[in-house]
């Protein structure tokens, strides 16, 4: 792996200061910064050659489809789908998420029928399912979790059922970081002919995601949790589910003939992107996957894992301070909760001194209640940190505990 500081500087954004202090930039479960190759394949679109994808007969429509498509095998490549027709553009995990909970419910959810999510979900991974569960008259159920914020597997075990028509789980908790045995749990759906969903937002930025290895139905993910730009992101499908599903939207580009009595559709991945796609983001998210490819994906987990653990002994054995999420199989974020000191002060003070973290409830409600909290502080880190900015973390703890007493 790089040099940090050669890492870091490929970042400009860390080394700005905020209220005069240097910032600390441990929110990258909310978004990641962007390397300036990222920036700077963004802005190649525009000033050298945009133009309309799939569109047009000149030059710049040519490059500029080109470029969308070169990034869609980047992104093949990258999760190992076996084909390019696999890869949706969407607008992120969230998109990705809502149209498949609308197609897949189209095309095979009746009344009766359950749909199961975990109780370590995003709320991405659950209200599109329980709006579709609303439309078919099916039922959400809930695979529990035990103290550590781990999926009680046995539990889940007795939820599947022959009513259950698609499994919908996240890989990690973004709440809590614990990764979930995705694999295992696949295994188990598939014995019984159950697809499952994966949400990768908070997954495929902390290592290597193989979906072929995984033999996941679905797979999702946003592009700037991965260094890359807002508002792209992808949906993995399994052909043979691409194939049957209905799309979720209409428009220019995912037809094949419209007339007024019928229109037939465009072939795979086409059909399921309607309109002008968001093109210089995938461009741009293409080269946010070869930047961490560069990097390295195991490089990149192994120096996240030096840092949770040097992260864990700072704030353990800071008094009065309680993890929530105590897996020993976690991504390099931790939840904790201060005694006596409510997590928006916890985080506004932290903010004074130029570390940024997340509180509240980090759109896991759920989680929240099964611990029976209103929220966290959130520290989510990611390779461009650093042990010293963990140190200023715990310092700047310290001092909120101070102050407070
Ligand atoms: N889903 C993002 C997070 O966990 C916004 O912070």
């Amino acid at each position: 792996m790089k040099d940090i500081s050669e890492i870091r500087a490929d970042f400009p954004i860390l080394s700005r200061k905020v209220y005069d202090k240097p910032l600390i930039y441990l929110d990258n479960g909310a978004t990641t910064q962007k390397p300036l190759c990222v920036l700077d394949a963004v802005r190649d679109v525009y000033i050298r050659y945009n133009g309309n994808i799939h569109r047009g007969v000149h030059a710049m429509s040519d490059m500029t489809s080109e470029a969308y498509e070169n990034a869609r095998e980047i992104v093949r490549s990258f999760i190992n789908a076996s084909q390019r027709e696999e890869i949706i553009f969407t607008s992120g995990t969230t998109g990705s998420i809502n149209s498949i909970a609308f197609s897949f419910g189209e095309r095979y959810v009746k009344e009766g029928d359950e749909i199961l999510v975990s109780n370590l979900e995003h709320h991405a991974n659950i209200v599109p399912w329980q709006m579709m569960c609303e439309r078919k008259r099916a039922k959400l159920k809930v695979i529990p979790v035990n103290d550590n914020g781990e999926i009680i597997f046995d539990e889940y075990l007795k939820l599947l059922s022959p009513r259950t028509k698609i499994v919908a789980v996240t890989q990690v908790s973004n709440a809590l970081g614990t990764i979930v045995p995705v694999n295992d749990i696949i295994k188990a759906a598939h014995s019984r002919n159950i697809p499952v969903l994966v949400d990768g937002a908070q997954g495929i930025q902390h290592g290597t995601t193989d979906v072929a290895l995984m033999d996941c139905d679905f797979y999702a993910f946003s592009g700037h949790k991965i260094y890359g730009p807002t508002g792209i992101g992808v949906l993995y499908g399994k052909e043979k589910w691409l194939r049957e599903l209905p799309p979720w939207q209409g428009g220019g580009d995912m037809v094949d003939k419209v007339t007024f009595e019928k229109t037939t559709y465009n072939e795979l991945p086409f059909k399921f992107e309607a309109g002008t796609m968001n093109y210089a983001g995938a461009i741009g998210l293409g080269k946010a996957l070869d930047y961490v490819s560069g990097i390295g994906r195991e490089e990149i987990a192994l120096r996240e894992r030096q840092l949770l653990e040097y992260a864990n002994n700072r704030l353990s054995g800071i008094k009065g301070l309680k993890i929530f999420g105590n897996s020993p199989d976690k991504i390099a974020t931790i939840s904790f909760l201060l005694d006596g000191i409510h997590q928006y002060d916890t985080g506004m003070i932290l903010d004074k001194l130029g570390i940024a973290v997340r509180t509240g409830t980090h759109c896991a409600q759920p989680v929240m209640e099964r611990f029976g909290i209103e929220g966290t502080v959130r520290v989510s880190m990611c390779f461009y940190n650093t042990f010293d900015e963990i140190d200023a973390l715990g310092t700047g703890i310290e001092k909120v505990i101070q102050m407070f007493s």
